[in-house]
């Protein structure tokens, strides 16, 4: 933790977005090096902008050309104001656009991998290998850098790949730092914030706290806040860090749909409503979601069931509080905003415009929505919430869906299923996770298939179920691939499902990657 104050001055640097898909990446890449980031729009006026007092600009990449009309520009006054300004690729295009540089569109189109042959002199290269690595993705070109500039990385087709000018701490580069087919694309982002900006970097998982914490006190005043929790980490953490804020004027509502993992429900009690003594409201609904499933096999009709019997629930306990709650409290980080169209900015409180974050509450529930964790990647959700306290198994648990089990029984669901496949799930995570080999999966589960098969057990013939267990690797969930989980361990995991789980004979190990598959069978 640092002893910084929750409303004190910090170093930030803004990003300024052009819409390119990496612009929180260079935001969370500069998290990485301890500073902290924040992505603005482009349509931010320059005095706002200095307003924030950023340590450094960044000028992102995006997908127009600056010479297009309508093409997202910006006031040129920054690169006077005296704060130091770093453009990548659109970025550095639009910089030498606005500041009389010779901008062209490339006969060749540069993408993919490069060779830059930097100026090792220069502070974001600084003792680099003359040549390097780097993701190139442009086709426009920075012809001659602007008056005072000078080039300090060129390619084979790009005479101008990066140039600076240090007097007055402005630096540009055509290719992408912040992605990993540019090794060295951190050391150049730090040379950038440490060697020109003069960044300290003390920003941690720690120092976020103390300032979520301040935010969400002055958002929510003696207000009273209610928060959904599922028991998946984005939720949890954003319980902990609210009951940090505001102590017991935060409510905590969880729906135990009775579609959860083995344990799961129990878990959550003992950890929010025992460790952290939240006021926490559970609501046992597991009949009234199984009596609506009955007899249903379809996947997306499992879904919209579920969907709308959650809001059901939620609408009914909310009204219970109603007149006491003025705010809610959601678990989106932004993974989640992006795919939801949203804009990136919008700060931890906004106010609910449709009401499409829970799934269409009535209208006349006028509650404030705070996002505290809306600015944040995965990971980084998962250091603040070992920060806060939250037990390490409940931090680094394997994503789990929101529909549940109800997805992973294919076929009809019942209890009884239910209960074949928790077992089942269990003892296969237990050996997972004995085995050391949680941690490197990105997810493991079992699936419980609605077909029979014949077996032999001792002297009797069975007739029993069959169980698929699927774990993949990956670094995120658009592909991933089957893990090469050692013979060994699928054996143990094998043998010890089929002799303990009641009427299961048999396992299959799912070895397809995604795409063609998907990670869950619905
Ligand atoms: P798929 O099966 O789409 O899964 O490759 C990718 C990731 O998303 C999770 N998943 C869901 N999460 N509601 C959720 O909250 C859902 O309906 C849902 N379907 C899939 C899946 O577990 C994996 O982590």
């Amino acid at each position: 933790m640092t002893t910084r104050e929750p409303h004190g001055p910090r170093e930030t640097v803004a990003v300024i977005d052009f819409g390119a898909q990496y612009n929180q990446l260079i935001a969370r890449r500069i998290r990485e090096c301890g500073v902290y980031s924040e992505v603005v729009s482009a349509s931010t006026p320059l005095d706002k902008l200095l307003a924030m007092k950023p340590k450094a600009v960044i000028l992102s990449g995006g997908p127009a050309s600056v010479f297009e009309d309508g093409a997202p520009r910006y006031d040129p006054a920054l690169f006077e104001s005296g704060v130091p300004v770093f453009g990548i690729c659109y970025g550095m295009q639009l910089m030498a656009f606005l500041m009389g540089g010779d901008v062209t569109r490339a006969e060749i189109r540069e993408y993919g991998p490069v060779k830059v042959k930097v100026d090792t002199k220069a502070a974001i290269f600084r003792d680099f290998d003359p040549v390097i690595d780097a993701w190139m993705s442009h086709g426009v070109l920075v012809q001659q850098p602007p008056p005072g500039f000078s080039v300090i990385g060129r390619t084979d087709h790009t005479a101008v790949a990066a140039r600076s000018a240090p007097d007055r701490r402005l630096y540009g580069v055509q290719f992408h730092p912040e992605v990993v087919h540019t090794p060295k694309g951190l050391d150049i982002l730090k040379g950038f914030l440490f060697g020109v900006a003069g960044c300290k970097g003390d920003w941690s998982a720690g120092s976020f706290v103390d300032e979520a914490v301040g935010r969400i006190r002055a958002a929510v005043g003696d207000g009273q806040v209610l928060c959904a929790l599922s028991g998946g980490v984005d939720s949890s953490v954003t319980a902990a860090l609210v009951q940090r804020a505001i102590g017991d004027r935060l409510t905590c509502l969880f729906v135990d749909n009775g579609l959860l993992r083995q344990g799961e429900a129990k878990q959550v009690v003992a950890t929010f409503g025992g460790h952290f003594g939240m006021r926490l409201i559970h609501v046992d609904a597991a009949d009234r979601f199984l009596g609506r499933l009955a007899g249903v096999t379809d996947p997306e009709q499992k879904r919209k069931i579920i969907g709308t019997e959650f809001i059901r629930v939620f609408e009914e306990e909310a009204a219970k509080l109603s007149g006491r709650i003025d705010f809610l409290a959601q678990g989106t980080i932004y993974p989640d905003v992006i795919e939801s169209g949203g804009a990136p900015g919008g700060g931890p409180a906004s106010v609910i415009k449709s009401h499409h974050n829970v799934g269409g509450l009535p209208a006349d529930m006028r509650f404030k929505l705070i996002e505290p964790l809306r600015q944040l990647f995965k990971d980084e959700v998962r250091q603040v919430g070992i920060e806060l306290g939250l037990p390490p198994e409940l931090v680094w648990r394997h994503p789990f869906p929101g529909p549940g089990l109800a997805v992973r029984v294919l076929g009809e669901i019942t209890r009884e299923r239910l209960d074949t496949l928790r077992q089942a799930e269990a003892i296969a995570i237990e050996e997972i996770r004995k085995a050391g080999w949680y941690d490197r999966l990105l997810q493991a589960f079992v699936v419980l298939l609605p077909v029979r098969s014949v077996g032999v057990m001792g002297d009797e013939r069975t007739y029993g179920h069959t169980v698929v267990l699927r774990a993949v690797t990956g670094q995120d969930f658009m592909t991933v691939d089957w893990a090469r989980l050692p013979y060994e361990l699928i054996e143990r995991i094998s043998s010890r499902i089929v002799n303990e789980v009641k009427g299961v004979n048999r396992l299959v190990y799912d070895v397809t990657t995604k795409p063609p598959a998907t990670v869950e069978w619905e």
